[in-house]
């Protein structure tokens, strides 16, 4: 067995994966690959909260698959596998219900925001989403979870159904720290920088997705919203130009101080079109690996396959320890 520290994360497969996907997670991820033993997964089983397109979810399964090792994660440094190829995370949400309070989720800020809009479709799943997502966590006893800022709230709920089941049951749970990185965790929309960028999100010009032609990127940074103070600076009355310099930062390894004093006296157009370049740079290694990965289904099957053997391993291990704690006859 290895001594490394675990890792687990996912990306859902509800959309195509935005540059706030990649920049708050995967290119993180791609990072922490040789330190950890990572679980990378494609959850599934958390896209059908929302009303999916049965052919669709199977595309976009098979993309974010592609879009993970196109962004540098190794499948043989990892594991990467379809959270509904291992049965263990639905029956560990499941006894993880049995100890989550109402009050407690009817606080997550996604399921609020959604019942608040009046969303039509608000079914059961969508009210008990973190607690699978804290059962994807659990079941490798994972010590990190790096995500983007959003997801602080889950985790915490995470953290408290572990120690809980741990004080009711005796240790069974490794409780999971959450892994932010300290800038640029928070990618806000092109158009509406006030909130994040999202691939939910009705106007396309909003996002930038990590799969799309780049004269397509050219356009959306172009069309991004900035103000009229005229500077490049990064402040919070400046929130449009500030998530550009950070996205900036991100993709070019240069500091906010760098790009400010670079572009000092110079107006927006000049910025937006080296921003362009960047990104269209910065995502060029991604989307070329992407299209080559796409021919090659066969290979990419080889990796969930195994992907799953090894997770259920592990998964199945733990969920046997829970499953006789909570006082289930063996089998
Ligand atoms: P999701 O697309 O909701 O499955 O998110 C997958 C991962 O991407 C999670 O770790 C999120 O926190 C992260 N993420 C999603 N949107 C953004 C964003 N706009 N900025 C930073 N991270 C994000
Ligand atoms: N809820 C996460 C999101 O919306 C996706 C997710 C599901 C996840 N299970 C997870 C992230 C486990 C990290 C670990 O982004």
């Amino acid at each position: 067995m290895s001594e490394k520290k675990v890792i687990f994360s996912g990306v859902k497969p509800t959309g195509e994966p935005t540059l706030g996907n990649y920049l708050g997670a995967i290119k993180n991820w791609v990072a922490l690959q040789d330190e950890y033993e990572c679980y990378y997964c494609i959850v599934d089983l958390h896209a059908i909260t929302v009303p999916q397109e049965p052919k669709d979810l199977r595309r976009r399964s098979l993309e974010v698959l592609a879009q993970y090792i196109a962004s540098g994660i190794e499948p043989e440094k990892n594991t990467l596998f379809f959270q509904s190829h291992v049965s263990a995370h639905a029956e560990l949400a499941w006894v993880l219900d049995c100890i989550s309070y109402m009050g407690q989720l009817g606080r997550m800020t996604q399921y609020k925001e959604k019942s608040q809009k009046g969303e039509e479709n608000l079914n059961a799943g969508l009210f008990t989403y973190p607690v699978l997502m804290a059962a994807d966590i659990l079941l490798y006893q994972a010590d990190l979870v790096p995500v983007g800022d959003d997801q602080k709230q889950h985790l915490e709920l995470a953290r408290d159904l572990a120690i809980r089941f741990n004080n009711r049951y005796s240790e069974t749970f490794k409780v999971p720290d959450i892994y932010v990185s300290k800038f640029g965790s928070r990618i806000m929309g092109l158009q509406n920088p006030l909130s994040k960028m999202s691939k939910s999100g009705d106007d396309e010009n909003d996002y930038i997705l990590l799969i799309e032609d780049n004269d397509t990127t050219v356009r959306k940074i172009k069309r991004a919203v900035t103000d009229s103070i005229g500077l490049v600076k990064y402040s919070d009355e400046q929130p449009g130009i500030k998530n550009l310099i950070t996205i900036y930062s991100k993709l070019s390894g240069e500091s906010i101080e760098e790009i400010e004093s670079k572009y000092e006296g110079q107006g927006y157009g000049k910025f937006k079109t080296d921003l362009s370049e960047v990104v269209v740079e910065g995502l060029k290694p991604v989307r070329e690996k992407f299209a080559d990965l796409m021919k090659n289904k066969d290979y990419l099957e080889k990796i969930y396959t195994e992907g799953a053997k090894q997770a259920e391993y592990v998964a199945n291990k733990t969920l046997r320890k829970v499953y006789k704690k909570v006082g289930f006859i063996p089998r």
